[in-house]
């Protein structure tokens, strides 16, 4: 790994020298040589050639303005094609051709499943034609598609249908026109055959729109939850945000191969089947959640992102950070508020807080980049979310909405910049945004320490905070941030509560709360107002008193997760296993014999926090010492508790299925109390009779999992079960899969080698290896960090395998690699030298090298 590949800066960013104002293509569909004539209408802006990326492509003809054009006036190379002197307006024809049954790497123009689909984000279209493909061109698109339609009915692009046409040769060209402007990444095309699911929705101005899913024949029903949510989606952004949708169609296309989650090319959005297709039988409550605010964020972006879109792609986090939070807005409505903060915040505190402590961190708007897909990553995404709800915290939730819309007014049809985002918000508000605009450059997880003093006599509350961000690997120094810090101060004799936002600037800050009466007890960072880590001092029995007093159950939930961090922090100190006091027990009885209204908040509260969440509090993070802390509370709890788990499990009625939050109250509390009896002696037969009885998906897993965390003699049995009732279904065998993947058992390395010769498996599939290897690196910690390597170089090799197929999905799955910095010292030999093998191997993708270099030095 001796070459060195130039990223590209932020600083070095330089408009367009011409713009495309209109982009006519005819895609000829073949499966090896499908054929592309693009016709670009361009003019001239500023000085310069006219450049247009192209990648892995065939060229088969160029003419500008209606003659072929000489060898010397262009310049080919492998990243794409300069034209010298185009003149300043003109028309360029271009010829390309490509195989799309050949791309295993999914982005571009694919074949899989008998279905072409497009991946143009970040960088795809260059995939597909000649063309500037950057995100600040934006052009009206006019697509021709032409297939057989016998084996094709449905030629699908962006915007609408305008003309179908029989050709001589039998074939059909139908005709899309997309009349809003837009940046080549946000390109769709989509050929198959599908069921489909349609419906109508009509606008706040009474405009109809149709609305269309396209998924797999035959599983045209489990299409109707997505499309629901889609409705919702779609009054909800008219309610909260006053917008509405532009066009008069909008459809989704699900497919099984796909690299993320889903895209919104205008009007045509492609999903990866997994957040689109749901029933019963085939779909956890978590799947339900996940397709509704998955479904409602590729519609959201429908204004943040394709109206006004992103002037360069380090400016990412302009449309996905908002994007995020107006997804996590919606989740939080739809379901449940408590619930969707969360999920969100464990996000943060595991896989951002880790991506920050790793060799890949960068700041929300990163400012050098080898390989754009390294870049769709969770803190751009979710950090960038984080952000902007600091922002509404900050202005409060009117002045916000208000900067919200000045934004979108001001910059519709444009591409534009983090920057010109905060600036709508600083005018719209009248509050100075300078110092906050820090978060967008600075890279990092803050720690905030609080300390109190409650004078009685004065009845005054003395509160100092200080800010401090460690260095990361990207920046060394770091500078104070406006730190959002709502707290609630509790007066337990009296009940009395009152809320403050306290708002951080400097290193160092004091604040007098006035007029506390009797002795109060503060909990901070409600909401997780700010994605930093706090530190106070509290006792075990302070943590509890929050987690038995906050108004707020996500402040409960949080007080319980520092009370277990505490426990553990102290018995690893001493090196004894951590023991249950009787508070605690006394707490967690009461919870199972009368549980909160929020029953899914009480199994939140009853649940330890997982490995990664504390492993982030360690530097070095010590593995087994956690894990067998861990493993040593769940069987205390299991036992102490028995009674009151049973008794919680038996008071929990099944109902028919419905996904509806007082029954996915009931099923979290139900599986939670089950994964704890599963250590019991009633262990088998309650798994087992749950298994049976259950007419849904979710009580199911929750029955497998408890199994299979207490290994149980008869968890083949049901896992095999579970396999022939579902061998064709890959919705619920990429389940069990994963549920093999997290065998807490040196035979998990067997399965997992039998499993990739199941027939359902193929490497070439992103859903079905992220089912297997993303869940043992990610959800296996015992067996993923084995002292004896074997966990490690499984992964490695899987990445080695897959970087030649699918450089993408390899890099993701590289990521648990990469930080051997945090691990104990033969931990960090074992992967440094599995990233040095790899890096003196055969040539690597930009994707991968940028992460593996990185990593080394
Ligand atoms: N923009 C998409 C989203 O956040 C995600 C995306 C980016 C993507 N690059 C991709 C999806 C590549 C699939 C493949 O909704
Ligand atoms: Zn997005």
């Amino acid at each position: 790994m001796s070459e060195i590949r130039q990223p590209k800066r932020l600083v070095d960013y330089q408009a367009p020298a011409f713009v495309i104002e209109q982009t006519l293509l005819r895609v000829e569909l073949d499966p090896v040589a499908t054929r592309v004539y693009s016709k670009l209408k361009f003019r001239r802006q500023t000085a310069g050639s006219l450049w247009l990326d192209g990648q892995a492509l065939q060229l088969i003809s160029i003419r500008l303005n209606d003659a072929p054009l000489g060898e010397d006036a262009y310049q080919l190379s492998d990243k794409g094609l300069a034209i010298n002197e185009p003149g300043d307006v003109g028309i360029l024809e271009v010829v390309t051709q490509l195989n799309p049954e050949q791309n295993t790497a999914l982005e571009g123009l694919y074949l899989a499943d008998g279905v072409y689909c497009t991946q143009c984000e970040a960088e795809g279209f260059r995939r597909i034609t000649y063309y500037p493909d950057r995100p600040d061109v934006l052009s009206v698109f006019t697509t021709t598609i032409v297939a057989d339609q016998a084996q094709l009915p449905f030629l699908l692009s962006n915007g609408n249908k305008i003309a179908t046409e029989q050709l001589a040769d039998g074939r059909t060209a139908v005709t899309w026109h997309d009349p809003f402007p837009k940046p080549s990444y946000l390109f769709a095309l989509v050929a198959g055959d599908f069921d489909v699911l349609a419906d109508r929705f009509v606008t706040a101005s009474g405009r109809e729109v149709v609305l269309e899913f396209f998924v797999e024949k035959g599983k045209g029903r489990r299409a109707a939850f997505a499309l629901a949510a889609l409705q919702r989606a779609m009054r909800w952004d008219e309610q909260r945000f006053g917008l509405e949708y532009d066009l008069d169609r909008y459809m989704v296309v699900a497919v099984d191969f796909f690299n993320m989650g889903a895209m919104e090319n205008k009007g045509l959005n492609i999903f990866n089947s997994k957040y689109v297709l749901a029933d019963e039988q085939t779909a956890t409550d978590n799947d339900y959640y996940h397709i509704e605010s998955i479904i409602g964020h590729e519609y959201f972006h429908n204004w943040t992102g394709n109206r006004v879109t992103c002037r360069d792609w380090f400016q990412l986090s302009l449309k996905e950070g908002l994007t995020v939070f107006r997804d996590q807005e919606f989740s939080a409505d739809m379901a449940s508020a408590t619930l969707s903060r969360i999920d969100a915040v464990k996000l943060i505190r595991t896989a951002q807080f880790a991506e920050d402590a790793s060799p890949m961190a960068h700041p929300i708007r990163p400012e050098q980049v080898l390989e754009m897909n390294n870049f769709y990553t969770v803190t751009v995404y979710d950090k960038g979310a984080e952000v902007i709800r600091m922002l509404q915290t900050l202005l409060g939730r009117e002045r916000f909405t208000a900067g919200h819309q000045l934004y979108l007014e001001r910059h519709d049809g444009q591409a534009v910049t983090c920057d010109d985002f905060v600036q709508a918000m600083q005018d719209a508000s009248g509050v100075d945004l300078q110092q906050f605009r820090l978060w967008y450059s600075q890279s990092g997880t803050p720690e905030v320490s609080v300390t109190q003093v409650y004078d009685a006599a004065a009845q005054q509350l003395r509160l100092t905070l200080t800010q401090h961000t460690p260095a990361t690997a990207d920046q060394h120094s770091k500078q104070p941030l406006v730190i959002p810090v709502k707290i609630e101060i509790l007066q337990p004799q009296t009940k009395l509560r009152q809320q403050a936002l306290l708002v951080l600037t400097a290193a160092t800050q004091e604040f007098v709360i006035a007029e506390i009466a009797t002795a109060p007890l503060v909990v901070w960072l409600e909401d997780f107002s700010a994605p930093v880590k706090l530190h106070c001092q509290y006792t075990a029995e302070q943590w509890l008193s929050i987690a038995a007093q906050a108004s707020n159950g996500f402040a409960r939930w949080d007080a319980m997760q520092q009370y277990w961090s505490l426990m553990l922090r102290q018995a690893l100190r001493s090196n004894e296993l951590p023991q249950l006091s009787t508070e605690l027990l006394a707490f967690y009885r009461q919870l199972l014999r009368q549980p909160l209204q929020d029953l899914a908040l009480t199994a939140e509260l009853l649940q330890l926090p997982d490995f990664e969440t504390l492993a982030g509090q360690y530097q070095p993070i010590p593995v087994d010492a956690l894990l067998d802390a861990l493993q040593h509370l769940t069987l205390q709890l299991a036992t102490l508790l028995q009674d009151d788990f049973s008794y919680c499990y038996q008071q929990l009625l099944f109902a028919p299925y419905q996904y509806q939050q007082q029954q996915v109250g009931q099923r979290a509390l139900r599986g939670l109390c089950l994964s704890y009896l599963a250590h019991t002696d009633a262990g088998e037969e309650l798994v087992e009779q749950q298994f049976q009885q259950a007419d849904n998906i979710t009580d199911q897993l929750a029955a497998l999992r408890a199994g299979q965390s207490a290994v149980l003699a008869a968890n083949d049995s049901r896992l095999s079960r579970l396999a022939e009732r579902f061998a064709d279904d890959v919705q619920v065998l990429d389940k069990y899969f994963s549920l093999v993947a997290t065998l807490p058992s040196e035979q998990v390395f067997t399965k997992l080698e039998q499993l990739t010769a199941h027939p359902a498996f193929s490497w070439k599939n992103p859903n079905r290896v992220r089912a297997l290897f993303s869940a043992f690196s990610l959800r296996n910690p015992q067996q993923f960090h084995r002292a004896d390597g074997q966990g490690y170089r499984l992964v490695a090799s899987v990445v080695a395998r897959l970087d030649a197929v699918n450089p993408q999905l390899a890099a993701r799955l590289i990521t648990p690699l990469l930080s051997w910095q945090r691990y104990d010292q033969h931990r960090q030999q074992l992967l440094r030298q599995l990233l040095q093998q790899l890096a003196s191997g055969s040539a690597m993708s930009d994707d991968l090298y940028e992460k593996v270099s990185k990593s080394l030095t």
